[in-house]
């Protein structure tokens, strides 16, 4: 960095203004609007100064040439004429005092540059090039007007109001840090915005009063089938702001990667080389993770209401008193039938779709429920046991023609889908050899993935949605 960006208050402080034309005019009005007393020197003034000169106060003006004496007693110069030789005197003479000074237009003779100003007050936002390139750096200026709201100032207003009293409430620091960054986000930060000020105020003392007695929070997080690019926005915006991750193995390393930097992720899934926690250790790791005031994401693959646990996980919280919130995800049976090709009803086909485990189809009296309702059947957790799964629903009355496909890690790039029927499943699935995770959709539905198969006729999964994990990943997992 070749300078440093600092903020001067220079309420009441001499500053010197060195030159009578237009551009002068303009720093010296920017420096008036800190609250310096401005002293123009210059044996002329042009129009614009003489009338900016006339409309403020706090403002005087040396008809005179420029020496050095002027800078008596002055914090700041700033020298902006068009004779070299004179903004070169008025570089010399504040060095030589050991004033910072500025020369407009020569960064060779300036010892402090003036940036570009987004100005939300109390908030501003300088931006600087170095002294190489205004235009750039105007640029960026009207592309952060366009980005930052108005009411900007509003808000810096209400949080520098509060900061004692969040301090005082709020001793831990990183509770008031996550106190501050709710507010920020959430509806106190809009009344702020939209300038009901009025009304933040006491959204703020009543946020204050409850936090007192508040606990952590639980996010239950759907992380869908495997492709980070179908992940909600809303997930994705909790696992920016969770201190904590607790995750399952179906969850990839690319959609680990947009957790917040500091976040400590742990691993609660089953992995053989891994350690795992049963069921009842990671509810109890989630109670005690938000008893200690944070903010845990409990991510899991698909949606956490199918097949995920997510029931049980909200009944513990609950019982413990802990705030929680659900965030769903595309389950498997949408994100593999939608890449598969396989819509899971057609107007002619079947109005219906049953979701079901595999241990599910053991039973008989459901198996028979299942194919008499003519629903397609989408099987979760079915792959290892897919002959027994073929024969109970033949057992049920189901033909063995019925058309089944496999999908294997669907959504993803390792994708594979196979399509046989009840009385081939298992020899066809031996013969794919295909990995889990997997499921089975059984139906005549499958039989247009003839037609609809999108994903493998445009040659597979476009190259933007193939995320790329970044190495900071590594060595991110705690067990
Ligand atoms: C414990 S369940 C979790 C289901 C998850 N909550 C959901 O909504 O998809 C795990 C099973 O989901 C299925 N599954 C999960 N991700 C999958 C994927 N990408 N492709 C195919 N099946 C998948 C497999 O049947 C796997 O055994």
């Amino acid at each position: 960095m070749e300078f440093l960006p600092i903020f001067l208050d220079l309420k009441g402080q001499k500053v010197v203004i060195v030159g009578g034309g237009r551009i002068a005019s303009r720093k010296a009005a920017l420096v008036h609007s800190a609250g310096a007393k401005i002293v123009v020197v210059s044996p002329r003034c042009g129009e614009a100064m003489h009338t900016w000169l006339a409309e403020n106060q706090r403002c005087s003006w040396v008809a005179e040439n420029f020496a050095a004496p002027h800078l008596e007693g002055a914090s700041l110069v700033i020298a902006a004429t068009d004779d070299a030789g004179v903004n070169h005197a008025v570089y010399d003479a504040a060095k030589a005092r050991g004033l910072p000074v500025n020369v407009a237009d020569q960064p060779h003779l300036c010892s402090f540059i003036l940036p570009a100003i987004v100005d939300r007050s109390p908030a501003v936002i300088a931006i600087s090039t170095g002294g190489r390139s205004p235009i750039l750096a105007r640029y960026l200026k009207a592309k952060l007007e366009q980005f930052l709201p108005f009411g900007l100032g509003t808000i810096t207003g209400l949080l520098g109001r509060w900061r004692e009293g969040v301090k005082q409430a709020i001793v831990d620091e990183r509770s008031r840090k996550r106190f501050w960054e709710r507010l920020i986000d959430g509806p106190i930060g809009e009344a702020a915005l939209s300038g009901h000020t009025e009304k933040a105020d006491a959204m703020i003392a009543t946020a204050l009063q409850s936090h007192a007695e508040s606990s952590g929070k639980v996010y239950i997080i759907g992380a869908g089938p495997g492709n980070p690019e179908l992940l909600t926005i809303r997930a994705q915006r909790l696992l920016q702001r969770a201190d904590v991750v607790l995750y399952d193995r179906l969850v990839g390393r690319e959609i680990l990667s947009l957790c917040r930097r500091e976040a400590r992720l742990i691993f609660v899934g089953k992995r053989a080389s891994l350690h795992y926690k049963t069921q009842a250790q990671t509810e109890a790791l989630m109670v005690k993770l938000a008893k200690q005031g944070l903010r845990v994401a409990r991510l899991k693959g698909g949606d956490p209401f199918v097949f995920g646990r997510g029931g049980e996980e909200c009944q513990t919280l609950r019982a413990e008193g802990i705030d929680y919130e659900v965030v769903p995800g595309i389950s498997a049976a949408n994100g593999a039938s939608a890449y598969a090709g396989i819509p899971l009803t057609h107007r002619d086909h079947t109005h219906g779709v049953s979701y079901v485990s595999g241990d599910a189809i053991a039973s008989p009296v459901l198996c028979k429920a299942l194919v008499a309702s003519a629903q397609t059947l989408v099987v979760y957790m079915g792959l290892s046991k897919a002959g027994e799964l073929a024969a109970n629903l033949q057992s049920a009355g189901m033909s063995a023609d019925m058309p089944v496909a496999v999908v294997s890690a669907g959504t993803t790039v390792a994708q594979q889908t196979v399509v046989s029927t009840l009385d081939h499943l298992e020899r066809d699935i031996h013969a794919a050899q295909l990995p889990s995770p997997a499921l089975l959709i059984v139906g005549s539905v499958v039989s247009l993935r003839e037609q609809l198969n999108w994903l493998e006729e445009r040659g597979g999964i476009e190259a933007e949605q193939v995320f790329s994990t970044p190495d900071a990943m590594i060595g991110r997992e705690a067990a």
